[in-house]
């Protein structure tokens, strides 16, 4: 396994669209297992392809409660609750920057299992659920800042200057 480099905000690799996933073979398990380690070495919960430079649609997600570690390849949300949540949110490519995002409280989600391409659906809640969306949202290039308003994103912007700058 390998810690892979984490693209910062301003590289332009992290507003692009991912691609699906066609092949399940070794080199996409040891990219899963890649991304794991490097989620880890950065303290994360969830991370995204496109985060290590790779445009492929996969996420992985551990929120270091029992039951709560997933690896998703070519995510989808098929049901989103009515209701919503607003919690603080960061991310590894946005070092630094928190904002409150609102997002569904529960969504029924299907993918395919990166290590052998089996299709699985899912309910999830609470933290996962919260996760994924962010996760989701970076296969389509959209980050957690852009869900923010134009005055809560004017109070981050020179601290976003500073990351593109670096
Ligand atoms: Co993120």
């Amino acid at each position: 396994m390998a810690i892979r480099k984490i693209r910062i905000y301003g590289d332009e690799v992290l507003r692009k669209k991912a691609k699906v996933i066609k092949k399940f073979d070794k080199q996409l398990n040891k990219l899963v297992n890649d991304m794991f380690e490097t989620m880890y070495s950065a303290s994360g919960i969830g991370l995204a392809s496109p985060q290590i430079g790779l445009l492929k649609r996969l996420i992985i997600i551990d929120t270091y409660e029992e039951g709560e570690k997933f690896a998703f390849a070519n995510p989808k949300i098929t049901w989103k609750s009515d209701e919503s949540n607003v919690m603080k949110e960061g991310c590894l490519s946005i070092p630094g920057v928190e904002g409150e995002v609102r997002r569904s409280e529960r969504i029924k989600i299907k993918a395919n299992d990166p290590y052998t391409g089996e299709e699985v659906e899912k309910e999830l809640s609470g933290l996962p659920a919260r996760v994924f969306q962010h996760e989701l949202d970076h296969l389509n290039g959209v980050l957690f800042i852009d869900h923010l308003t134009n005055d809560e994103r004017m109070q981050l912007s020179r601290k976003l200057e500073e990351l593109t700058a670096a």
